[in-house]
């Protein structure tokens, strides 16, 4: 079998000329607000090949030429799947919801308890397979003891229709816990394999918490909102300061007036600017 392995022809990825490479990156900045610098432009060649090879075409011209001729968007959405980046686990950042858990949540509810308006509204943009909307929800449902009471909604949105398909399915790995304290993930998940590896499945108190949608952040928004928090974290990453900076104020004018927005720990919005006050170093508030 390795000896098979060993003899497989190895399949190289096609060649991209410099011409090539600035179209594709042009498309995807246009169309997604990603930045693939120089850089990249292996990583990019590496990934698009494949997709070169299942629509059996022999070049890069003939790839862009057939995604700018498609009427559906269909083979964009593939080629963005390919680009992206969608790695995330259960209570990444962890400060972020101990923050959304002791100030956040209790401040929101203060406020609209004394509005005789309860209703909360929590936005996931860039939500991946499901662990950002689903760790929200076990903290929500941790905080707010009497939920019934209110109308809570975590909107969750992602360009990869892939990676959405993931979400929905809400079916993980025990790896993807790794952060999670283990009482938490027994209490809102559902153990339907034993393994190794054990499979978990999103209960129902958290799926009906959640609602998963298509959005890409570059494009028109169509909810209406606004929002009490605003989770995008290490989405922005790949995006120029240009395009941070005019997603940064639609997340402001989306927020409800104290509303807070979270960015991961390893974006900044120096060289940002914008009308919010900074809370805590990736915390900002309306
Ligand atoms: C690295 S994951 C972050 C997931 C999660 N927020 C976290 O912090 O663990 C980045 C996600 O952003 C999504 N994304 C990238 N560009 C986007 C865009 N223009 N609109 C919406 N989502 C986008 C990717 O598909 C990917 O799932």
């Amino acid at each position: 079998m390795a000896q098979d392995l060993l003899n497989a022809p190895v399949i190289s990825p096609l060649e991209m000329t410099d011409g090539e490479f600035e179209r594709i990156s042009r498309l995807v900045m246009d169309r997604c607000g990603i930045n693939l610098h120089v850089g990249k432009r292996e990583l990019v060649k590496a990934r698009l090949s494949k997709r070169l090879r299942k629509l059996g075409l022999d070049s890069y011209t003939a790839y862009l030429r057939y995604v700018e001729q498609e009427t559906d968007g269909a083979e964009l959405a593939n080629m963005l799947d390919s680009l992206s980046t969608n790695v995330t686990y259960f209570f990444r950042e962890p400060q972020h919801l101990d923050h959304l858990r002791d100030d956040i949540v209790p401040r929101l509810m203060a406020q609209r308890e004394k509005d005789g308006n309860r209703k909360l509204r929590v936005w996931s943009a860039g939500c991946s397979s499901g662990e950002e909307p689903y760790s929200i929800a076990m903290v929500l449902l941790e905080t707010i003891h009497d939920l019934e009471r209110w109308d809570v909604k975590i909107l969750a949105t992602d360009i990869s229709t892939r990676i959405l398909a993931k979400a929905r399915e809400g079916v993980y790995e025990e790896s993807r816990f790794r952060d999670t304290p283990l009482v938490l993930r027994d209490r809102y998940f559902e153990l339907i394999d034993r393994g190794p590896p054990k499979v978990f499945s999103a209960g129902a108190r958290l799926r009906s918490l959640v609602h998963f949608a298509h959005l890409n952040l570059m494009e028109a928004w169509p909810m209406r909102g606004p929002f009490d928090v605003i989770f995008c974290r290490n989405v922005m990453i790949y995006f120029d300061r240009p395009t941070q900076t005019k997603l940064i104020n639609r997340f402001s004018q989306m927020l409800a007036p104290g509303g807070a927005l979270i960015i991961g720990h390893s974006e900044s919005l120096s060289g940002v600017s914008h009308k919010m006050k900074q809370l805590y170093p990736t915390i900002y508030q309306n």
